[in-house]
């Protein structure tokens, strides 16, 4: 394995593995240590070239800082990249070597899945290293928490702006209806949501009018479809200088990760008056599912109890963002940072 490193400001750690006989190209980016060994997950992805996965990660492995301070949990914020090169990938040959990568860290860092790999390559990756989560029989498919989490945002958002938490009533427009989409959907049929879906997977839209009774619209529809609040569940960047227009919901508060294609965006949805719950506070509960139950070896019970809280934690934001003056995006990376100083100061005063 040839390893490289590269300084890159405002970052803990940067390093690169080539393993030419497995196939293997990676990167390993730690932001942040302060709160604990860095944790976030290996992506695999094909990109059209290495300076685009580089920037994909840094952005990826920040954001990953943000979730954990506000979760509140004692872990750092990482992220890896595994390239795709698209030629016939033997997996147990390039997680084995990637799980190499990782270990060279001696535990800085610690990986679980993400977009493009699943708890069978994790187990690769444990051939090689223990610092990995996300494994076969252990805290599980993460989705049905990541959506029950986006639905205590949507109470507390709710609670925030209509003065009740009670959502009975109420219509949300669901954008994809993949595995936290589904979910999302049961909490809130269960609730009394009306129900209105679209998804570029016709068999995964059918399943939402057959189970919950949704309405079904074309894929351009869901913003402008009458609603009280829009649901991103399936790309980022899907609140921009085109959506945000047209959107008719009071709030956006979903499951997609980097919902606001620019910051910038998070200020329009302000103007407008539509309140936005920040992605990675309102999508916490697959983080909390991995870090309590899994790596800190939480009972289902007090994951759960930390599960319920993103409620407290979305109506500490709108807080802040009402008593600074400040969209709520803001606000939120705020709360973070007011953790990561803090986090700071005690190591300091240590
Ligand atoms: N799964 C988790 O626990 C979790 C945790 C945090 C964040 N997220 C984020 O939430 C989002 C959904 O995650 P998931 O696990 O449900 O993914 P998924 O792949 O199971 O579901 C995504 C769905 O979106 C659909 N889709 C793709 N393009 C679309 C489009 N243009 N319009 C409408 N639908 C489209 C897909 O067909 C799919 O059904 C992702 O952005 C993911 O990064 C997921």
């Amino acid at each position: 394995m040839e390893i490289t490193e590269k300084n890159i400001p405002g970052y803990e750690k940067v390093i690169f593995g080539s393993d030419h006989s497995a196939g293997y190209h990676g990167i390993i980016i730690i932001h942040s240590t302060a709160l604990g060994p860095a944790v976030g997950g290996t992506r695999l992805w094909r990109y059209p070239n290495n300076d685009a996965a580089l920037t994909d990660g840094l952005r990826l492995a920040r954001g990953m800082t943000y979730k954990n301070a506000l979760v509140d949990v004692p872990y750092g914020g990482g992220k890896s990249i595994v390239m795709d090169h698209g030629n016939g990938t033997d997996r147990a040959e390039i997680f084995r070597a990637h799980g190499r990568l990782i270990e060279s860290l001696a535990g800085k860092y610690i990986t679980a899945e993400d977009v493009g790999t699943s708890p069978a390559d994790m187990e690769f990756v444990l051939q090689e290293t223990r610092h990995v989560a996300g494994l076969q029989g252990r805290s599980g498919d993460p989705s049905p928490r990541t959506a029950r989490g986006v639905f205590r945002a949507m109470q507390a958002a709710a609670k925030y702006r209509w003065g009740s938490d009670d959502l009975r009533g109420k219509t949300v427009a669901i954008q994809g209806c993949g595995h936290v989409g589904y979910y999302l959907g049961g909490e809130l049929h269960r609730a009394g949501a009306k129900l209105i879906v679209t998804d570029v997977d016709h068999e995964r839209v059918k399943r939402m009018v057959t189970d919950y009774g949704a309405v079904s619209v074309p894929l351009e529809d869901i913003y402008s479809t009458p609603a009280d609040i829009f649901a991103p569940c399936a790309l980022g960047g899907v609140i921009n200088d085109q959506t945000v227009p047209k959107l008719t919901a009071q709030m956006v508060v979903g499951a997609a990760n980097n919902q606001l294609l620019e910051p910038r965006h998070g200020d329009l949805l302000e103007g407008r008056g539509i309140l936005y719950a920040p992605d990675y506070a309102a999508n916490a509960g697959g983080i909390i599912n991995g870090c309590c139950l899994e790596m800190m070896g939480w009972t289902a019970e007090q994951t759960a109890q930390k599960l319920e809280a993103i409620y407290d934690t979305l109506l500490k934001i709108f807080d802040i963002a009402e008593r600074e003056h400040i969209p709520t995006y803001k606000a939120a990376d705020h709360l973070a940072e007011q953790r990561l100083v803090g986090a700071l100061n005690t190591a300091t005063v240590r």
